[in-house]
């Protein structure tokens, strides 16, 4: 296996295999590295082939001797051609990756299944995170099904949805009365206290690693080919960041050819750090006090802003933020066409495509493929007026004159 040491992202000084997450040195991010120097391509696309219907399918480029094992895989989700989203945008080819088709609905169980897997192999008995609500949800599922005890914080003011499909799993869930930043500080400290393995502090290196399956998932799904341009939402900006090391690498290593795509990222207005410093010309992100109905994305003081600003700078892409109605319309758009219901972040990348789509920004023969990392149900209130029911008596003569006007064409 291929998996090779943590490495500073900023002075490249190198460390072992534990649980550290940032460099003694000039306290940089670290970062997993591999050395594939003896990886023939042929041979690596055929083991993955070959390989379980998962994201362990990818153990080879995850931070692992070997395949661990993993009750509740997640991973191998849809990506469909969205023909009739392409239609209403006046688009050429979109593809859609469902990610929350997985076990807790959205893409959190990919990190959360590298992080824990992690865990047991380093010996923790305890996982616990700082969540927005998705990862919640996917540490207390994860745990319970590996039979680890498990801590999970979350601002108090969550999604009742999400607060609930956390719960069920037996957790300690622990709602802070203040924002998600104010949850990441409280959990950070408490990293130095407890001989904990928080999934997305002292684990971070590992976690974030799992990202990188998206990527190798919808380059498999096309054929072994590349999109052109990728739209997918920020909050840390870990997930964007990973879909482009997840492809960099495979270009690298030959296992698919062509070019990085563009990257496109999308925050919510009440809650847009990196798109701001994206607007200013920036290359930090200025923190911001979240207020949006996109719960799981807001992040006020994002870890990996700075990486998600030079990916979109360097492939020519952007990141854009749009309002809460835009969010609820996105929402809507993306159900109407496809069939598919997300989250407040889904609403947040649809309406971003969207607004790409309007100002001219993709062209005509691009083949763009949009990320959906969560589950519609899980945040309810957001569609909670988007409906009306015909309620009638159980009648012929009720139901014909509720329908008349229809009838009579
Ligand atoms: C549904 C959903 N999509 C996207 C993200 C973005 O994650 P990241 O922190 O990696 O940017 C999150 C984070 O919580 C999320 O819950
Ligand atoms: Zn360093």
């Amino acid at each position: 296996m291929a998996v090779d040491s943590l490495t500073c992202k900023e002075c490249e000084a190198s460390y072992e295999l534990g649980a550290a997450y940032f460099c003694e040195r000039c306290f940089g991010p670290l970062e997993v590295r591999y050395d594939h120097s003896d990886l023939e391509p042929a041979a690596a696309r055929r083991k993955i082939q070959a390989g379980s219907q998962g994201i362990w399918r990818y153990a080879n480029f995850l931070p692992f001797d070997g395949r661990p094992g993993d009750p509740l895989e997640p991973g191998l989700t849809p990506l469909i051609r969205a023909d009739r989203l392409a239609e209403r945008l006046g688009l050429g080819e979109v593809w859609v990756k469902n990610d929350a088709a997985n076990p807790t609905h959205s893409f959190k169980d990919r990190v959360v299944a590298v992080a824990v897997a992690k865990a047991k192999e380093l010996g923790f008995d305890t996982v616990a995170c700082a969540s927005t609500g998705n990862l919640a949800n996917a540490v207390a599922a994860h745990a319970a099904a590996a039979g680890l005890d498990s801590y999970v914080f979350v601002p108090s003011d969550l999604e009742e949805q999400k607060l609930l499909a956390t719960a069920i799993y037996g957790t300690k869930l622990v709602g802070v009365r203040g924002n998600y930043d104010d949850v990441n500080r409280l959990c950070t400290e408490l990293a130095q206290e407890r001989p904990w393995a928080f999934v997305n502090v002292n684990l971070r290196p590992y976690y974030a690693e799992g990202s990188k399956t998206l990527a190798y998932e919808t380059i498999e799904q096309l054929g072994w080919e590349l999109p052109d341009r990728i739209v997918a939402p920020i909050a840390s900006g870990s997930m964007f960041t990973k879909l482009g090391r997840g492809i960099s690498e495979w270009l690298q290593l030959g296992l698919v050819s062509g070019e990085l795509p563009t990257f496109c990222g999308a925050q919510a207005d009440g809650c847009s750090p990196v798109a701001t410093a994206f607007a200013d010309g920036s290359s930090v992100c200025k923190p911001q006090k979240p207020d949006t109905i996109a719960k799981s994305l807001a992040i006020g003081d994002p870890a990996d802003g700075p990486y998600a600003l030079d990916l979109a700078r360097s492939t020519g892409g952007s990141i854009d933020s749009v309002s809460d109605d835009e969010i609820t319309a996105g929402i809507k758009l993306l159900a109407e066409t496809t069939g598919i219901f997300t989250e407040t972040a889904g609403g947040v990348t649809v309406g971003v495509l969207a607004k790409l789509a309007e100002r001219g920004a993709i062209g005509g023969d691009e083949r763009v493929v949009v990320y959906i990392t969560g589950e519609g149900l899980k945040t309810l209130d957001a569609a909670r007026d988007s409906f009306r029911m015909h309620e009638i008596d159980p009648t012929l003569e009720d139901f014909e004159r509720e329908f008349a006007a229809q009838a009579v064409v």
